[in-house]
């Protein structure tokens, strides 16, 4: 009998030395580790006047002061013009965005469609389709609406953007891109970077332009002031946009004016003008961009980023490496008095924009001269660029980034991380302290038995 209590003793002392090193081992060594953030997904299109791109961004769901660092993860143009074009076909305009969807959810991964916010901003295009029919555009925006909803994301709806709403998302692109809200930092964190200013924007597009920046001074105005918190900042802003006033609309108008091209542009456009809407009938470009800018308020401040048809316009002329304004308007004057003939011969691969280059320079250092009050000395303040840090300028970028201030932190997972080696070691005694704590149970079961 004797022998079998020493075994039993035996094997739980075993079992007890087992426990304890499996208990050292997992102790020993043990770090706090993070789990990476997970992505989130969005899904933007901007449903501009002349065309519709559905761009892909992304995001780590912790967020820096409650934003988030979204980049582009793809883009994607819609085949045809924009969905204000489709007034008389809206169903035709819902079919034409499928595309794009289908590429987007072979993007984003199958079991985080459902979560991924999806927003349609449309601009200038829809705001005038609205202006002239708000039926029909509502008719448009039901079949986007229908043919979104047939994929599995999270549509927020579809919404025209208020002209203002378009500036100041533009410059919340431009500073984003330009590293002047967050950085960053050789430390390796991001960082509210020191010592740099915000810069303003200046967008001219298809048929609105707009003109957004910091003014130092409280606006009491509000519907031109903006605010917004970002990365833990605030931000006021002023913001104003001309609809009507943009490219194409400006256009049309200068050039349903010219009848015969093939003289010198420049001696006819500042004396006539065609209409655009019944409210604006001007009879030259200065007066016409002195009615809209008119009683112009906060001056000027800071250095601008001016881009989309400013940048498009310049580059052409050669105008976009900081050139003085007298350099600019000489250009420019001196490329609307060139004979067309000669013109043409010069540029034959450009010969269907030629005459806009002339008009849009002219619209251009008329806005910004007369309108926005540049002069000589805050002229050389702008820098016309296309792109910002490689990535073309744009609302949507802007837009999502503030939209993920709503959208819920995920709080980072931590965990508990041992060593590999140790972590093993430690399941082993663990196996082993169970497997002798068992035996001795079993033993003795079966000697009282007998
Ligand atoms: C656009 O149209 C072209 C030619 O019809 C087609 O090859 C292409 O896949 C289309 N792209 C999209 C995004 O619809
Ligand atoms: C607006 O569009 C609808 C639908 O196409 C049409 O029935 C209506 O007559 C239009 N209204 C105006 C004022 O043109
Ligand atoms: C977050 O806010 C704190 C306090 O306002 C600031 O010091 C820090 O720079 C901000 N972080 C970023 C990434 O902007
Ligand atoms: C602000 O906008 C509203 C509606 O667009 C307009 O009625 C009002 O006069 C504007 N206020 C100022 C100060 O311009
Ligand atoms: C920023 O704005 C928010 C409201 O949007 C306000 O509660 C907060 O006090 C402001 N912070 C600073 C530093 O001005
Ligand atoms: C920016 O996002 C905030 C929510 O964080 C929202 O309340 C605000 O309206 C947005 N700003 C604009 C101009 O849409």
């Amino acid at each position: 009998m004797e022998y079998k209590a020493k075994v039993i003793a035996g094997l739980l002392t075993a079992t007890c030395v087992f426990s304890i090193i499996a208990l050292i081992l997992s102790a020993v060594n043990v770090k706090d580790v993070f789990l990476p953030p997970g992505t989130k997904y969005g899904l933007v299109f901007d449903a501009g006047s002349t065309h519709t791109a559905l761009y892909v961004y992304q995001w780590p769901a912790d967020k820096e002061n409650g934003t988030g660092i979204v980049s582009q993860v793809e883009s994607c143009t819609v085949n045809g013009s924009g969905i204000s074009s489709y007034a008389d076909d809206p169903a035709g305009a819902g079919a034409s965005l499928k595309p794009c969807l289908a590429k987007a959810m072979t993007i984003i991964p199958a079991e985080q469609q459902r979560q991924t916010p999806t927003y349609l901003g449309a601009t200038a295009g829809m705001r005038l389709l609205r202006e002239q029919n708000s039926t029909k555009a509502e008719q448009v925006f039901a079949e986007v609406t229908k043919a979104i909803r047939e994929y599995p994301v999270d549509f927020r709806g579809a919404q025209i953007l208020t002209g203002n709403e378009e500036g100041s998302f533009g410059w919340i692109t431009v500073n984003y891109l330009l590293d002047t809200l967050i950085k960053f930092s050789f430390a390796g964190k991001w960082e509210h970077p020191q010592n740099t200013e915000v810069l303003g924007a200046l967008d001219l597009g298809g048929a609105s332009t707009q003109i957004t920046f910091q003014p130092g001074v409280t606006i009491e105005d509000k519907n031109t002031s903006v605010l917004f918190r970002l990365y833990g900042t605030n931000y006021s802003l002023y913001t104003h946009s001309y609809l009507c006033y943009g490219q194409t609309q400006a256009l049309k108008r200068l050039i349903a004016a010219l009848h015969q091209v093939s003289q010198p542009l420049g001696s006819r456009i500042c004396s006539t003008i065609s209409h655009c809407h019944e409210k604006c009938l001007p009879e030259n470009l200065y007066t016409y961009v002195e009615k809209v800018v008119g009683n112009w308020e906060p001056p000027v401040r800071g250095q601008f980023f001016a881009f989309s048809g400013f940048y498009y316009t310049f580059s052409f002329l050669n105008l976009t490496s900081q050139q003085s304004l007298s350099h600019v308007n000489a250009t420019v004057w001196d490329f609307c008095n060139k004979n067309w003939s000669k013109l043409v011969e010069t540029f034959p691969e450009n010969k269907e924009h030629l005459h806009t280059y002339c008009v849009v320079g002219l619209y251009i250092l008329t806005l910004l001269v007369d309108g926005y009050k540049f002069d000589e000395h805050t002229w050389s303040n702008i820098h016309f660029s296309q792109k910002a840090g490689n990535t073309d300028i744009g609302w949507t970028l802007g837009f999502m980034l503030n939209l993920t201030n709503m959208i819920p932190t995920e709080a980072l997972e931590l965990v508990k991380g041992q060593q590999p080696s140790l972590w093993a070691g430690a399941i082993s005694f663990i196996v082993l302290a169970i497997v002798t704590g068992l035996v001795a149970i079993l033993l003795q079961c079966f000697w009282k038995s007998k």
